[in-house]
C-alpha cells in the first residue's frame, strides 16, 4: 500500500490572509475513499479539521470538495484512481463555513424560491394518480436525481464569475416546463420569465464542466439544450397570441 500525503486547506470566513494548508501522511487502505482519508486524519491525526457528509453513498451531496482541484464527492472518489499526493479545497462559489466545508442551503433555496420548484395548481386532482406518459416520467426522473450536491455550479465558470443559476437550476426549471399538473398559467410565465435571461438559460456558455463533473451523471446538456427549445417554443406561442398592431 502506498503512503499518501494529503493537504487540506485550513480556512475560516473573513480570515482570507491566515488560510494555508496543513499536510498530513497516512497509509492507503484498500478500497479507500477520500471522505475515510479525511476520517482516519481527523481520529488520529488532528481532529480540527472541519469538512461534511451524511450519507456516505452519493445521495445527500454534503461530502463535495475540490479533490487535487477538481469538484467531486469525497465518498465516492476512491485514493486509487488518485496519486500519492492529494491536496483538499472546498467548492468554489459557495460561502465558507471553515475548512472543506461551504454552505450550499442559500443558493439552493434561493434558487427554489425564485423557480418556484412545486407544482401550481389552481383544478382539484381528480386522482391522486394522474397518470403521464412513460417518456415524460423519465424527463422529470432525470433532473429529480439531482442531489444538490452543487458540484455542477462550483464547476461552471459562467455560474463563478456571473449570475447564472448553474445547469441544476435549469434542469429544477425545465422539470416544471414539462409537468403537464403544472398548469397555473401565470406560475409558468414567471418561471418562463427567469429560465429566458442570463441568469438562466441564455447565461450558459455551453462549457460542459457541469455535466463531465455530475457525480449522478446527469445529461445536463440534453437538459440544456431541451430546455432551451421548450422555453422558445412557450415564448412563441405567447408571442403569436399577440394582437397585430395596426
Ligand atoms: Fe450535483 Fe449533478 Fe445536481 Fe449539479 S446536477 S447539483 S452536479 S447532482
Ligand atoms: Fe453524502 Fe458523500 S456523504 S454524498
Amino acid at each position: 500500500m502506498r503512503k499518501l500525503t494529503v493537504r487540506i486547506l485550513r480556512a475560516k470566513p473573513g480570515q482570507e490572509k491566515n488560510a494555508h494548508f496543513d499536510e498530513y501522511c497516512i497509509e492507503e487502505k484498500p478500497r479507500m475513499s477520500v471522505l475515510l482519508v479525511l476520517d482516519e486524519i481527523k481520529e488520529t491525526k488532528d481532529p480540527s479539521i472541519y469538512y461534511e457528509s451524511v450519507c456516505r453513498s452519493s445521495i445527500c451531496g454534503s461530502c463535495a470538495i475540490k479533490i487535487n482541484g477538481q469538484p467531486k464527492l469525497a465518498c465516492k472518489t476512491q485514493t486509487s484512481s488518485l496519486p500519492d499526493k492529494i491536496t483538499l479545497e472546498p467548492l468554489d462559489v459557495f460561502p465558507l463555513i471553515k475548512d472543506l466545508a461551504v454552505d450550499k442551503s442559500q443558493f439552493f433555496e434561493e434558487l427554489n424560491k425564485k423557480l418556484e420548484t412545486w407544482v401550481h395548481r389552481q383544478k382539484e386532482f381528480k386522482n391522486l394518480d394522474e397518470k403521464i406518459s412513460e417518456e415524460l416520467a423519465s424527463q422529470l426522473y432525470e433532473s429529480e436525481r439531482c442531489i444538490e450536491c452543487g458540484i455542477c455550479i462550483s464547476a461552471c465558470v459562467a455560474a463563478s464569475c456571473a449570475k447564472f443559476m448553474g445547469a441544476s437550476g435549469c434542469g429544477k426549471g425545465l422539470r416544471f416546463v414539462l409537468d403537464p399538473r403544472n398548469e397555473d398559467k401565470e406560475a409558468i410565465k414567471k418561471l418562463i420569465s427567469v429560465l429566458a435571461s442570463d441568469e438562466g438559460l441564455w447565461g450558459c456558455h455551453g462549457i460542459g464542466a457541469c455535466e463531465k463533473f455530475c457525480p449522478k451523471e446527469i445529461n445536463l446538456l440534453k437538459q440544456l439544450g431541451k430546455a432551451r427549445i421548450e422555453v422558445l417554443k412557450l415564448i412563441v406561442k405567447e408571442w403569436l397570441k399577440k394582437p397585430l398592431k395596426k
